[in-house]
């Protein structure tokens, strides 16, 4: 559908995306909760990043309510009520899942979800991912099916600027951040290479896994942005920073917020 192409540059992938299974190491840290909106590098793991990675991943923990929350997966699920989920073709980045754009904010969602979204813009601005004079792109919500799978791919950079930002909701995830891999080749109608492909191979390019809880918010900018694929892995994928199994056998919500390109 449109959606996808102006905001995901698809990646020529196999029918059957190969995920990397994550070793499995001992439990290293106990699973506690977080001061709100705290920044919190447990939840990022970069013991192998690609070489020159910028630490340009960053998750936020708690970043809204359990009652916001609720707020929000309300109105979500009322606009996709009468959705099926969408499959994809075999080489999709996305599949099985439901998303709109968030367009028209006040008819669409009620005034407290506007007032988190709101906030959220205001603490990417204020913790300085981003310049205040930016011109938000509408949001995106997208819910992904138990069964469906977020493929590795880079942003589109035709319409959407340095800054890719998601809020996550009901279930939680890791998402994998790594340098395109052989035969991942960009489309070509959509612009600029996401990079030095030819650079790396499987086993040496390095990656950093991002432990999305619900109600955190990731940030991606810099070489997470541009530079590096992201993707979701599978259920029951093992986060590396603390060695936990991660479950996404739940419907997973999220909001994505992104910049406008400035054309200058
Ligand atoms: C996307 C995407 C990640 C998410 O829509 O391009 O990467 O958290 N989504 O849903
Ligand atoms: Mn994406």
């Amino acid at each position: 559908m449109a959606v996808v192409g102006t905001k995901r540059l698809a990646l020529r992938i196999k029918p059957h995306c190969e995920h990397t299974i994550l070793p499995n190491v001992p439990f290293r840290k106990a699973w506690h909760s977080t001061t709100a909106g705290e920044r919190r590098g447990d939840f990022v793991y970069a013991g192998k990043p690609p070489t020159g990675y910028d630490n340009s991943a960053v998750v936020y923990c708690n970043v809204i309510s359990p009652e916001e929350q609720e707020h929000i997966l309300g109105d979500l699920k009322h606009i996709f009520r009468h959705r099926r989920y969408e499959r994809g073709h075999w080489d999709a980045v996305i599949v099985k899942y439901k998303e709109t754009e968030l367009f028209n904010e006040p008819d669409q969602l009620s005034e407290t979800s506007r007032a988190v979204l709101q906030r959220i813009r205001k603490h990417l601005v204020d913790h300085r991912h981003i310049k205040p004079d930016i011109t938000w792109l509408p949001s995106h919500a997208i819910e992904l099916h138990p069964d469906g799978e977020l493929r590795a791919h880079i942003d589109s950079v035709r319409f959407s600027g340095h800054l890719v930002a998601g809020l996550s909701l009901g279930t939680s995830a890791i998402m994998r951040l790594q340098p395109p891999k052989d035969g991942q080749q960009e489309d070509s109608d959509h612009g600029q290479s996401g990079g030095d492909s030819d650079k790396y191979d499987d086993e040496n390019a390095g990656y950093v896994d991002l432990l999305l809880q619900p109600r955190s918010l990731y940030v991606l900018t810099g070489r997470s942005r541009y530079d590096y694929t992201h993707e979701l892995l599978p259920n029951e994928a093992i986060f590396v920073g603390t060695g936990q199994v991660v479950r996404r056998n739940a419907h997973r919500w999220s909001i994505i917020f992104r910049d406008s390109k400035q054309h200058d």
